[in-house]
């Protein structure tokens, strides 16, 4: 307990608190979690399933398998990756649940995990909660946000037993390509590390881009995992499912944790999730459109105000720039207290998230009308800038 890191955002968080218990309005782009309800035929098929007996009961322990087969043939259809449903394929409650618990398979104390900074928390702390050791690597604007495997040192390579990555990314907005999966294919094989892939933003995007996963990749089933969501997919952060594909061993090694752990997922949900996978689509291109708008009326303002910021091709989070004299922490304090507006501290996210601050795009349209009219105020008084409109 004592290695775990502090909270980076308690202080933000603690302030946003207080503002509100004082009867003032805070507008927050710093939560991602999509505002859109989930599609209505899949809430019908949850709430059908829920009136069945024989959804009340522990769920089936190897999942149904109507619902492995349902995450395989969307792979085959969204990716033309095929996957063995019984033995590739492992629902979860959740991706978080399961990037937690696969550390537990594959790093004993003393090994490290290769983790990107910023990141996501949860591949640096689950490593730390089996006793291992993170090593960051940099993820910098002038590299696309994509680390350089080439720069680790031999000897943290040797130790490594697992390498973590996230495409599209959280908090930078960046992508990959499949070159790029390819080259970390290739590196990890070299030493033997296990790579496992977070995909949760996969299905939002913007402008007609199309993310790729890391399993359309030659040799991914046997390098390593990808981590997906139904979470940002069809906004069931609430519903708690999500799934591990691809390399048959290290799901074999995950499964086993897990059925010491947990007694599986609610199977009405199971049954909810199949509905989201096999039903109809539209409601993907629908939620985009909606993210798409906000994502450009914020870059506009962010630019006007002296945040730089370029538009995201895909995922829900604008990575802005502070501008020179700030701390993320200082402008995130500043944008609270002068406008009542809260963003996340790039800090929180890894040292290598400091000088940006990131905006969520799951901000309902009516708090974003107010938000982006109070960020328009804001005055970088450590700059004399002026605003351009
Ligand atoms: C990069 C990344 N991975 C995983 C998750 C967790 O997803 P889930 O809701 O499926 O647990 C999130 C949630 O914000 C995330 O940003």
């Amino acid at each position: 307990m004592e290695n775990l890191p502090p909270y980076l955002f308690v202080e933000i968080n603690n302030k946003i608190a207080e503002k509100r218990a004082k009867g003032e309005e805070v507008i927050s782009f710093a939560i991602g979690d999509p505002d859109i309800p989930t599609p209505e035929h899949i809430i019908n098929r949850l709430c059908q399933a829920a009136q069945d007996p024989a959804n009340h009961r522990y769920p089936e322990t190897a999942f149904l398998p109507e619902l492995r087969k349902a995450i395989a043939e969307w792979y085959k259809r969204r990716f033309e990756v095929l996957l063995d449903a019984d033995r590739e394929v492992l629902p979860l409650i959740g991706a978080k649940e399961g990037i937690a618990h696969i550390a537990l398979c594959f790093i004993d104390p003393g090994d490290i995990a290769l983790v990107p900074d910023p990141a996501y928390p949860v591949y640096s702390i689950s490593t730390m909660l089996a006793g291992g050791k993170p090593y960051y690597m940099p993820l910098a604007e002038e590299s696309n946000f994509l680390p350089n495997l080439d720069a680790i040192p031999e000897d943290i390579v040797k130790k490594a037993k697992l390498l973590w990555l996230n495409y599209p990314n959280n908090p930078t907005g960046a992508v990959a390509d499949l070159d790029f999966f390819n080259r970390v294919i290739q590196f990890a094989q070299r030493h033997d590390i296990a790579i496992c892939h977070d995909g949760p933003y996969t299905e939002v995007s913007f402008d007609g881009y199309q993310p790729v996963s890391f399993m359309q990749v030659d040799g991914a089933k046997e390098a390593g995992v990808e981590f997906h969501s139904l979470s940002k997919s069809y906004n069931m952060t609430g519903w708690r499912i999500g799934m591990v594909v691809g390399n048959a061993e290290m799901i074999d090694a995950l499964k086993r944790i897990k059925s010491n752990l947990d007694s599986g997922i609610p199977q009405a949900i199971q049954y909810a999730a199949i509905k989201a996978l096999s039903g109809p689509q539209d409601c993907i291109q629908k939620h985009n459109a909606t993210y798409q708008r906000r994502r450009d009326l914020i870059i506009d303002i962010l630019n006007d105000i002296g945040l730089e910021a370029k538009p995201p091709k895909a995922g829900l989070y604008i990575w802005a720039k502070v501008p020179k004299g700030y701390t993320s922490v200082e402008l995130a304090n500043d944008l609270l207290d002068k406008v009542g507006v809260a963003v996340t501290p790039g800090i929180g996210y890894g040292s290598n998230g400091e000088g940006y601050v990131r905006l969520s795009l799951t901000i309902p349209d009516a708090g974003l009308v107010k938000g982006l009219s109070r960020l328009a105020g804001w005055q970088d008084s450590k700059n004399r800038f002026k605003a351009k409109k």
